[in-house]
């Protein structure tokens, strides 16, 4: 049997009460293997971006379990499970999340001086270079266009090697030249790092590039489909 890396049980998320609340997932059962690239897709509200962020540790679901590399993310401290993300966990979020005072290559070193680490300078160039973003190295984040802090979102999720990488609409702001570089990369870095990817999206032409394609539905999974994935 393969390496299971992601496995998910039960999972069960609500916000809100009485008439305000909202299921935003409702029942998933997951399981992803090790070095699997997922796209997960599903219209605007399914739940997309609630489940990843569970996945990623980010927000506490209501019911179930997630276990990522045989851990119990819930089941740990708070201290512990920001360690333990920020370890495995490479983030790239809908809204880029930049610090705003910091520089592009501050921004991509974050996750590293959080973990009292030196950063791979040689890596992280070679990752800018890759992403078209290494002249903009000591700009600030807010002199960026939407798509260059997106770019600099991917270098900052990569920039620890991470094993499994969450990504939620990396290619929302870019062209589709750069929004298929963003992709070649996430391949490159997959392949390269042993990686796990999911991916949120709603371009199907992207999602058909992954190996297996999760539709959402309130809250649901209502269809999960491996694919061919383009060799490249
Ligand atoms: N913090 C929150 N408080 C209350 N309701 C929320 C919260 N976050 C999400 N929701 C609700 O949960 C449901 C799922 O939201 P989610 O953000 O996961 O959708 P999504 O699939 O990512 O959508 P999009 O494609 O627009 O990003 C929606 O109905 C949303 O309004
Ligand atoms: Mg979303």
């Amino acid at each position: 049997m393969k390496d299971i890396i992601v496995e998910i049980k039960g999972l069960e998320k609500t916000y809100g009460k009485n008439e305000a609340e909202t299921k935003a997932i409702q029942g998933i059962d997951l399981t992803i293997a090790r070095e699997e690239f997922v796209s997960i897709v599903g219209k605007s509200g399914s739940g997309k971006s609630t489940l990843l962020n569970i996945i990623g540790g980010l927000e506490r679901p209501t019911s179930g379990e997630v276990q990522i590399e045989g851990t119990n993310l819930f089941d740990m401290k708070d201290t512990s499970r920001t360690i333990f993300r920020r370890k495995h966990i490479g983030y790239v979020f809908q809204f880029f999340n930049l610090i705003p005072e910091m520089t592009v290559y501050e921004n991509i070193c974050l996750p590293s001086y959080l973990d009292h680490k030196d950063p791979d300078e040689d890596f992280i160039q070679t990752v800018m270079e890759k992403l078209g973003i290494y002249e903009k190295k000591g700009k600030y984040a807010t002199e960026l266009s939407g798509g260059e802090q997106q770019r600099v979102a991917v270098a900052r999720a990569l920039s620890l090697k991470p094993s499994i990488l969450l990504a939620d609409e990396p290619s929302g702001n870019l062209d589709k030249k750069n929004g298929e570089q963003l992709l070649e990369l996430m391949l490159l870095s997959q392949r390269y790092f042993d990686q796990t990817i999911l991916l949120v999206t709603h371009d199907l032409e992207i999602a058909r590039l992954s190996q297996r394609m999760i539709v959402l539905e309130d809250g649901k999974i209502i269809s999960d489909t491996a694919l061919e994935g383009e060799k490249s």
